[in-house]
């Protein structure tokens, strides 16, 4: 991980910051496996409402496990406490897109974290930064993006790659502990790993 200091200096002047190989190679191998045997079972969903080709799962065991891990990360680089809400992850497929939005309260600060994908580069994440400026962001395997995803638009263009390809990001979703969503607490549930009521 790149020096804290400098990481949470731009995170507070710019909203987003990129910590490289937050999440060791292991672990995200780990998770690629882990996440391909639940397709495999078919305990990932196919009816994502923002990105078709995809398959996805909330508050997955694993990634609600990485959720409570990298707290402590996300405080730092933000420079305040920060509370969980839920995680999210989503396998994306070629011919996938994600078009332009801002997440919802519980995402009052977003992450998204790239487990791996098998393409010759990462499919970049796009966000529009404070100053009204296109960012185009490069995450590779452990990459750890970092941003308010409430406020920053962000979005995925048509991924145009090889039929075989696919790419696994985590989203890992805190709010403020003194913020105006703090009750948004594990999304309102009773504990992480507990799926979404309805
Ligand atoms: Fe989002």
């Amino acid at each position: 991980m790149q020096q804290a200091s400098e990481l949470k200096s731009f995170f507070q002047a710019e909203q987003y910051a990129a910590v490289r190989k937050a999440v060791p190679k292991l672990l995200c191998d780990f998770g690629i496996n882990y996440f391909n045997l639940l397709l495999k079972a078919g305990f990932m969903r196919n009816n994502d409402a923002q990105v078709e080709k995809s398959r996805v799962g909330y508050g997955i065991p694993f990634a609600e496990t990485l959720l409570a891990q990298m707290t402590g990360v996300v405080g730092e680089v933000t420079g305040r406490q920060v509370l969980p809400t839920y995680s999210y992850t989503r396998v994306y497929f070629p011919g996938a897109e994600m078009k332009e939005h801002t997440d919802r309260e519980s995402c009052e600060v977003s992450t998204t974290l790239t487990l791996g994908y098998n393409d010759q580069k990462p499919w970049p994440i796009y966000l529009t930064d404070l100053h009204g400026k296109e960012q185009e962001l490069l995450l590779e395997q452990g990459d750890f993006l970092i941003f308010t995803g409430s406020k920053l638009p962000h979005w995925r263009n048509v991924w145009l790659t090889e039929p075989d390809h696919w790419q696994i990001q985590v989203f890992l979703h805190y709010v403020y502990a003194d913020g105006p969503y703090k009750d948004n607490i594990y999304d309102g549930r009773p504990a992480l790993c507990i799926p979404r009521k309805s």
